[in-house]
């Protein structure tokens, strides 16, 4: 069922992003090649399906909002592009194929990286048919969020950061490098939709715990995960000497700790209104997920 929906969801973002960034004959054509090639390598696409699941959860059933849908996959795959690079990861797979760096050479890598943050805010400036104030709320909170008070901040600490690793500061790394982006997807379905102050907190809320959930998961997937299933490298943590959560935990417990986050996110679900089946069926695929 939950394959259904998130299949039918993909099909029609896949269509919205391939006009959204079109080839085009030109001198500079290999960085829309690049980038395009990373965008349809078959992402899960989770974070633009939030955002339409939470626009819809607050009323508005309409495909007003799947550019700005669009907007955050394609932030998504910039962040995930210059996540492998050299400096960053390391890594040679990404989405079941060679990472773009691999693929394109590090420089047309960093460029298309930089195409598709930059063209996301134009992409999403263009939302049609949606109150011009809400679209403007909702890319001063996907700045926020994406910025260095959010994602790029989580990758920061946990690139190029000497500290001791505790448990806690693992949760922070991970609040900024993960939930902030899953925050912005599913606050601006919200905002887009018009949910009103308390409705947004709790949606802040769940998205938190859905993300440190998520990345708990992609940690321990890249220590038992199938790499063929994963589309990227098994080990990478490791390789790095990046102490995850799985280290402090280990395997068994750190699950735990991503099925009481799931529990907790799927408790604020519950307490909303409208219907939120498919909500909850995404966010209890995600903690069983195996890519
Ligand atoms: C991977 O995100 C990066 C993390 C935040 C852990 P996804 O697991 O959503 O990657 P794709 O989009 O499906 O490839
Ligand atoms: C990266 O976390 C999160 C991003 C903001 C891209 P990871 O480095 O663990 O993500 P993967 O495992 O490479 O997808
Ligand atoms: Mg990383
Ligand atoms: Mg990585
Ligand atoms: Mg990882």
């Amino acid at each position: 069922m939950i394959d259904m929906t998130l299949k039918t969801y993909q099909e029609k973002l896949d269509m919205r992003l391939d006009m959204l960034l079109n080839e085009s004959e030109s001198h500079y054509k290999s960085v829309i090649d690049s980038a395009r090639y990373s965008l349809f390598a078959g992402g899960k696409r989770i974070r633009p399906v939030l955002l339409l699941e939470f626009y819809k959860l607050f009323g508005k059933n309409d495909d007003c909002a799947y550019n700005f849908a669009c907007a955050v996959e394609m932030i998504h795959t910039y962040s995930l592009i210059h996540d492998d690079l050299p400096c960053m990861d390391n890594d040679d797979m990404r989405r079941g194929k060679p990472s773009n760096h691999k693929k394109y050479g590090e420089a047309l890598a960093l460029l298309a990286g930089d195409s598709l943050l930059t063209e996301s805010f134009g992409v999403a400036s263009r939302t049609m048919g949606i109150d011009g104030e809400y679209v403007a709320k909702a890319i001063t909170y996907l700045s926020a969020n994406a910025g260095i008070s959010g994602m790029i901040g989580g990758q920061v600490i946990d690139t190029c950061g000497d500290f001791e690793i505790t448990e806690d500061l693992l949760y922070e790394i991970y609040s900024l490098k993960t939930s902030a982006l899953i925050k912005a997807a599913c606050g601006c379905g919200a905002i887009l939709a018009g949910a009103d102050d308390d409705s947004f907190s709790k949606v802040e809320t769940f998205a938190e715990k859905l993300g440190l959930a998520f990345q708990i998961i992609d940690d321990i997937l890249d220590r038992v995960g199938n790499e063929e299933k994963l589309g990227k490298p098994v080990g990478s943590d490791l390789k790095n000497q990046k102490i995850t959560i799985v280290d402090i935990l280990g395997i068994d417990e750190s699950r735990q700790r991503a099925k009481d986050l799931t529990d907790d996110a799927i408790g604020i679900l519950d307490s909303f209104e409208g219907d939120t089946t498919t909500l909850k069926e995404i966010t209890n695929y995600l903690l069983v997920r195996d890519y």
